[in-house]
Order: C-alpha cells, then structure tokens, then sequence
C-alpha cells in the first residue's frame, strides 16, 4: 500500500548491519564518516520524518534538529514536545507522510525520508517507494533492529562497496517493484 501523492517519493534511509542493528543505547552503533555524508546529501532540502527516540538522540549529539531540513516527529503524545521550534509534530506515520508531502512540494522537491529508528522503520516498510541502505558487513551488539527485507519485493538499482574501510560496508538502493512498474 503506496501513500495518496505517488508524485513524492517515500524513502527510508538506513544504515544496517549484517545482523539488522541499527542502533544502541539510542546511538547509532559505529562511525563511518561516509555514511554521514551520504546521508546528508541525499536528505538535504527535503522533508525527514523520525520517531521522538531518534530525534532526541540526535538532540543529544547535535544540540539541535538536523539543519537545512524539516524535521518532522511521530509521537503518541498529544502535547505539543518541542513548542517555538521549527519541529513539526504528527500523531502518525500517515500524517507525517502527509505532512512531509506537503512540505515537499512548496520546496519544488519529490521525495520525503524516513530516517528512523527502528519502530518507525517497521511501521513504515510497506509506505516506502524506496530504501536507502548502508550495509555494515559485520554482526554488531545492539538493541534497535531492522525488519528483516522481503527481496522480492525490491530491485537493486544501485550497490557500491567499501571493503576497504573497516567495517566494511556497501551503499545500496532499492527500488519497489510494484513501483518501477
Ligand atoms: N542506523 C540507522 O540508520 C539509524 C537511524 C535512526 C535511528 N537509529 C537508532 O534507532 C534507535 C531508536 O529507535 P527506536 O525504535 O527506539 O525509536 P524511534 O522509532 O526513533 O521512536 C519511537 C517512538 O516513536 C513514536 N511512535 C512509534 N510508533 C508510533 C505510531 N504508530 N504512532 C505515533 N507515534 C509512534 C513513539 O513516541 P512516544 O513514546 O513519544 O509516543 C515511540 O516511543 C536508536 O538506537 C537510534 O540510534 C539508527
């Protein structure tokens, strides 16, 4: 099931390792300076939708919510967390889709990204057009996991490798099926 405007991209955009963590104590498991960068080209200037763990933890390491981007919250809470900011605030996935949606489109761009953790990547799987992955080629302890990825359901449109840096990883781009149709 795509969401109502097929016209905006919904993208997740992840960094996974070989056993699907994702993340530890609310931080990311690992450094790897290119992934960062990376992420920050493909999400600068569109809409990123985040769970309220992630944003605090990217509160935690940046002091402040990831600039040049709209950051948009999913919470069950009904207060609004984060008042006289730039944050905006949904109740759910759909609505932050929404709202990012909109948002997209007042900035002339096409696609909105879903940048975690791992609640929202699971809730989120069956919306997405698009994955963008960075696969760590090691088992890593943590407590924030991945869903596990139906192959069939995606074509791989792009895999660079990294095995030298240690860990290795590689930079991957799937793309729906039912999409590329
Ligand atoms: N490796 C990566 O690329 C990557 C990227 C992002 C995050 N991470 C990691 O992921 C971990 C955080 O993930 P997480 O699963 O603990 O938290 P999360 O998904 O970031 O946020 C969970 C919160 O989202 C809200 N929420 C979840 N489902 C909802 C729904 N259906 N409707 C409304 N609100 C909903 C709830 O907020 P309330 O409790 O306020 O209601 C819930 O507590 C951290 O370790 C982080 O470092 C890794």
């Amino acid at each position: 099931m795509i969401t109502k405007n097929d016209n905006i991209k919904t993208s997740l955009i992840v960094a996974i390792a070989q056993n699907r963590c994702i993340g530890k104590n609310n931080r990311m498991p690992w450094h790897i300076s290119e992934d960062l960068k990376r992420f920050k080209s493909l999400t600068m200037g569109h809409p990123v939708i985040m769970g309220r763990k992630t944003l605090e933890s990217i509160l935690g390491y940046l002091k402040k919510p990831l600039p040049g981007r709209d950051s948009i919250i999913v919470t069950r809470n009904t207060q609004t967390l984060y008042p006289n900011t730039q944050i905006h605030q949904a109740g759910t996935i759909e609505q932050a889709i929404e709202i990012g949606q909109k948002i997209a489109i007042e900035n002339g761009k096409d696609e909105v990204f879903i940048i975690g953790g791992a609640q929202i990547y699971t809730q989120s799987m069956t919306l997405a057009h698009r994955l963008y992955l960075t696969k760590v080629h090691r088992d890593i302890a943590g407590d924030s996991f991945f869903p596990v990825i139906d192959e069939s359901d995606w074509e791989e449109i792009e895999n660079i490798a990294h095995e030298e840096h240690n860990p290795p990883y590689s930079f991957i781009t799937l793309e729906r099926r039912q999409y590329l149709l």
